[in-house]
């Protein structure tokens, strides 16, 4: 791959159209703009929408200016973080003021990372080469996964690894990890962890460092908290009519969304199941499908990163202005 180039296959694009291109004039924000795949999409289907496109990473956001070109006049590119998307939205204000208070009618959350932030051996998220033990989204960031291989203490490391990634063998591969001390580089520790778990169960669920890698980036980006903030600042935004679709390629990141958007959907609910609501809840959103949309098998084959997906999209309640 051409070092420079930034190539990411946008998933259930064709989805994620349909359910975004469906709102009214207003701004659509994209929180985790990557390259731009989806965004464009959505802005070539709508034309009175305009974009408020955020991501951590200065490279993708550099090659979403690329791909968003055609539509400048309603674009606007933001460096930041989903978790910080009132403050965001609030600092930069609409460029067509076409809706009232914030105009906020769409709202993207397509998480983790992106194809070329795996690819780039410099950015040390990948276990199969060898780069730094860095994997930050944001580069400005201090805190990077050297601070978690090589300081965080053994108890720590294991929570970290088990609660971000489920994996079994968490105490195995921190200690392994810890007694490794100093690890180099991602090399390097793809190593200690493959050869800390069984050799039997190896052979089973991909690379065996994959999960433990996953689990570090979490830690690094503090990727669940970053989502929890996002959900809660994206559905108070959102206008009446508006929709927030969420794409994540992870169990737990799933979780999170699906349990957030029923306790939208319920207001919170606290009465038996079956019997009419008392409590007093009051929803703010409604499902727009009760389960998620998963991709095909003839998109998983030619873009493996879709096998996992989840898509989750709800619309906002109540009266539009
Ligand atoms: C899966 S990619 C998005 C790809 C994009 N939908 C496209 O079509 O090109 C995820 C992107 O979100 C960014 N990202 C992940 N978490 C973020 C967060 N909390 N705040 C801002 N950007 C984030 C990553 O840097 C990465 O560029």
């Amino acid at each position: 791959m051409d070092d420079d180039a930034f190539h990411h296959v946008p998933v259930l694009v064709d989805r994620v159209v349909e359910l975004l291109a469906a709102v009214p004039d207003g701004r659509f924000v994209d929180a985790t703009l990557g390259g731009g795949g989806h965004a464009a999409a959505v802005l070539a289907a709508h034309p009175g929408l305009e974009l408020l496109g955020i991501d951590r990473d200065d490279a993708a956001l550099a090659a979403a200016a690329e791909r968003l070109a055609p539509y400048r006049e309603r674009v606007q590119l933001v460096r930041g973080a989903a978790g910080d998307l009132a403050g965001l939205v609030r600092a930069h204000p609409p460029i067509h003021h076409r809706t009232p208070g914030t105009g906020v009618i769409a709202v993207l959350l397509d998480l983790g990372v992106s194809s070329p932030q795996l690819d780039r051996a410099d950015r040390g998220f990948s276990y199969r080469s060898a780069g730094p033990l860095d994997m930050r989204m944001d580069r400005r960031q201090g805190f990077t996964a050297d601070d978690v291989v090589n300081h965080y203490d053994y108890a720590t490391l294991a929570r970290v690894i088990r609660d971000n990634a489920d994996e079994r063998f968490a105490s195995r591969i921190a200690r392994a990890i810890v007694e490794a001390r100093p690890i180099e580089d991602s090399s390097h520790l793809a190593r200690v962890v493959r050869d800390a778990i069984p050799a039997a169960a190896r052979r089973t669920g991909g690379h065996p460092a994959k999960r433990t890698f996953q689990a570090i980036r979490m830690e690094v980006n503090a990727e669940l908290d970053q989502l929890a903030a996002a959900l809660d600042d994206a559905v108070a935004l959102l206008q009446p009519g508006g929709r927030l679709a969420v794409l994540a390629y992870h169990s737990l990141e799933d979780r999170a969304v699906k349990d957030h958007f029923r306790d939208d959907a319920t207001g919170g609910c606290t009465c038996p199941p079956g019997l009419p609501c008392a409590c007093g809840a009051e929803p703010t959103v409604r499902l727009l499908r009760s389960g998620a949309w998963k991709a095909t098998s003839d998109e998983v084959e030619v873009n493996r990163r879709a096998e996992s997906v989840r898509l989750r999209a709800v619309e906002k309640l109540g009266e539009p202005a």
